[in-house]
């Protein structure tokens, strides 16, 4: 985990824009919540998935974390909180109020996205989800995210396996369509920080 620790505190040095209402809501605005929370996204990759870097001289540009047909990645998100999961252990850092809409909102609202979008369990596992694609705050528009995601597409074109990614904005809709995905389904999350969507993106293999 420690060779994520420089490129983390990158991402968290600049402040979270006011159009990331995701991030807003999910560290409840605390900028001190920002670090462990990507700490958590990459150590839930380390855990259960698979997180891939890219960079230049040796150096952590960006960072990919995919969980592959297999490796169910909405184990951790779904479950009841009661087992040492990384995302328990990013909870219990939230303040009490969060933590229980945490467990009675985000995790059963996110278990209904899945279903309504991806269908069953066995869907769910037969595909390549995106959990997190990060690039370096002084290194975007280079080629390094476009890189890491190619990196999968082949993965998943060679495997005849789709993909899928969450979204929180327009953008980044827009974005993903360019690469192949369409929106399967959306579901409109509330928060202490205000409202955010979630968009369920799948991509076909092609
Ligand atoms: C989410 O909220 C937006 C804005 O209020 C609304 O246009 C959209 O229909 C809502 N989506 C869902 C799935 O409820």
């Amino acid at each position: 985990m420690f060779i994520f620790t420089a490129f983390i505190h990158a991402l968290c040095s600049v402040p979270a824009l006011p159009a990331d209402s995701h991030l807003q809501a999910l560290t409840g605005g605390r900028p001190s919540l920002e670090v462990p929370f990507f700490e958590y996204q990459i150590q839930t990759g380390l855990s259960y998935g698979e997180v891939y870097v890219g960079g230049h001289g040796g150096r952590i540009e960006g960072v990919i974390v995919v969980f592959g047909p297999g490796q169910d990645f909405a184990r951790s998100e779904c479950s009841d909180g009661t087992h040492s999961e990384p995302s328990n252990a990013y909870v219990a850092k939230l303040p009490s109020e969060m933590q229980q809409w945490w467990q009675l909102h985000i995790r059963p609202k996110y278990a209904e996205l899945m279903q309504v979008s991806l269908g069953g369990v066995d869907a769910r596992r037969s595909l390549w989800h995106i959990r997190l694609l990060a690039v370096h705050p002084k290194h975007q528009r280079n080629g390094v995210g476009r890189g890491l995601m190619d990196g999968i597409m082949r993965k998943a074109n060679a495997g005849r396996q789709r993909m899928c990614l969450e979204v929180y904005n327009d953008r980044l809709v827009r974005h993903f369509t360019r690469l192949g995905f369409r929106v399967k389904g959306t579901k409109n999350f509330s928060s202490y920080q205000g409202g955010f969507p979630l968009f369920c993106m799948v991509r076909e293999p092609c």
